[in-house]
C-alpha cells in the first residue's frame, strides 16, 4: 500500500524544500522542519570543520527530521563517501541524506546500514526504479525545474511513468509548483508530495541575495531559460535560471565579477560560475547564476518559510492520511 511522504519521514505535511547549496543553509533547512515539513541544507562542496559547523547549527535548530544535500557528480565517489560518512557520524537518526542524483550502490547500504532514510531526486523513469529498489523516496524533476536539469522529461509525464512502473514507491514530484492549486493537481497526477525549490529562494531564511530574490519574485515562467553557461565548478549539466546578459551573450570573457564567502572563506567568482548570489556575494549579481524554476510565476512576495510551509499544507496530505483514490479525487477538485 502506498503512504504519503508525510509518513515516509514522519512529518505533518507532505513537502520537501530542495537542500539548494548556497541558498539552504541550515537556518532555512530549520524553519522548514519546525512548521512541519522536511526542511533540508545544502551539502554542496562543503566538507570538514565547515560541513561539522552547518552539521551543528542544523541540529541544534530543530528537533523535527531534516534532511542533508550532497551531489555525487559535483564532488565525485571519494569526496561523497567522506561527506556521507560525516553527516551520518556527526548527526541524529532523524537527519535524512538527500542526493540529487544517483549515488553509488555501495552509498545507499551504507545509509541504509545506519538506519537513515534516503531521498533521491532523479530525471528518468530507469533511475527512479533504480533509487527506489534501494528503498529510497524517488523525487521526480521535470524540465520546468530551477536549477540544473537530471532529465528532459516533463514533471507530469515522469511522474505518470514512474507511477505505473513502481505502483507502490513513495514518489514526490518537484519541478514548477509554485502554488498549492498546482500541488494538488500533481498529487491527483499520482504523486504522494511534492519538493519546491524556487518557492523557498524568495524565503526570509534563504541565504540568496536581495537582489536574486526580487528578481524571483517579479519574473514570470517565460523569464526562464535552459542553458549551459553557468558551468564554472558543475560542468556537463544543463540549467534553468532567469535569462541574464549571460546567457544572452555567452562569449562574454571569463574574467572575475565578484566576490563572496562560502563558511567564512572568501572566493572570487567567476563570470559563468555555477555558485548562486548569496547574502555573502557582491559584484554583478544580475549576471550571475540566477537559478529558477517556470514556478516563479506563482511567487510574488518574500515571506517566511513557515508560511510557504502553511498555505501548501491546505492541500497536501500528513503522517495520518494513506493515499487512497477516494483522497485523489478530492484533490483534484481543488
Ligand atoms: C536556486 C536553486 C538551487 C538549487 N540547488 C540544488 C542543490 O544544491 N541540490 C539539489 O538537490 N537541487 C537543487 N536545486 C533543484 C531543486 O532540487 C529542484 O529540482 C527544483 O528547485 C524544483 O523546481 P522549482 O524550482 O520549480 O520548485 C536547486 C534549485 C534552485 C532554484
Amino acid at each position: 500500500m502506498r503512504t504519503t511522504l508525510a509518513r515516509a519521514l514522519g512529518l505533518e505535511v507532505s513537502l520537501l524544500q530542495s537542500g539548494m547549496g548556497g541558498v539552504a543553509g541550515a537556518e532555512l533547512a530549520c524553519a522548514v522542519s519546525n512548521a512541519g515539513a522536511a526542511g533540508c541544507a545544502g551539502g554542496y562542496k562543503l566538507v570538514g570543520g565547515a560541513l561539522s559547523a552547518m552539521l551543528r547549527r542544523l541540529t541544534a535548530g530543530t528537533d523535527r527530521p531534516v534532511g542533508v544535500n550532497l551531489i555525487p557528480e559535483v564532488v565525485g565517489p571519494d569526496e561523497l563517501d567522506r561527506q556521507v560518512a560525516q553527516v551520518l557520524d556527526e548527526t541524529p537518526g532523524r537527519v535524512h541524506l538527500s542526493f540529487f542524483g544517483m549515488p553509488d550502490d555501495a552509498v545507499f547500504a551504507r545509509v541504509a546500514a545506519a538506519g537513515r532514510k534516503t531521498v533521491v531526486q532523479i530525471g528518468t523513469v530507469e533511475d527512479g526504479v533504480h533509487a527506489a529498489a534501494h528503498g529510497a523516496v524517488v523525487v521526480a524533476q521535470g524540465t520546468e525545474a530551477g536549477g540544473h536539469l537530471l532529465g528532459t522529461s516533463h514533471r507530469d509525464e515522469l511522474v505518470a511513468a514512474l507511477r505505473e512502473r513502481l505502483p507502490e514507491a513513495c514518489l514526490v514530484a518537484s519541478g514548477g509548483i509554485g502554488s498549492p492549486e498546482e500541488a494538488g493537481r500533481v498529487l491527483a497526477a499520482g504523486a504522494d508530495g511534492v519538493l519546491l525549490g524556487t518557492a523557498f529562494v524568495v524565503a526570509h531564511e534563504s541565504r540568496a541575495h536581495a537582489r536574486f530574490k526580487s528578481a524571483v519574485a517579479g519574473a514570470d515562467a517565460t523569464d526562464t531559460v535552459i542553458t549551459d553557461v553557468y558551468e564554472v565548478g558543475w560542468p556537463g549539466r544543463r540549467h534553468r535560471v532567469l535569462a541574464t546578459a549571460v546567457t544572452a551573450d555567452p562569449d562574454q570573457p571569463a574574467k572575475f565579477i565578484g566576490r563572496t564567502v562560502v563558511e567564512g572563506k572568501p572566493y572570487l567568482v567567476p563570470r559563468f560560475s555555477a555558485a548562486v548570489p548569496t547574502e555573502a556575494t557582491s559584484g554583478r549579481i544580475e549576471e550571475m547564476a540566477l537559478y529558477c524554476g517556470r514556478s516563479c510565476g506563482a511567487i510574488a512576495h518574500e515571506v517566511p518559510a513557515a508560511e510557504v510551509v502553511a498555505a501548501f499544507a491546505r492541500v497536501l496530505p500528513g503522517a495520518g492520511a494513506v493515499k487512497s483514490e477516494e483522497k485523489e479525487e478530492s484533490y483534484a477538485g481543488r
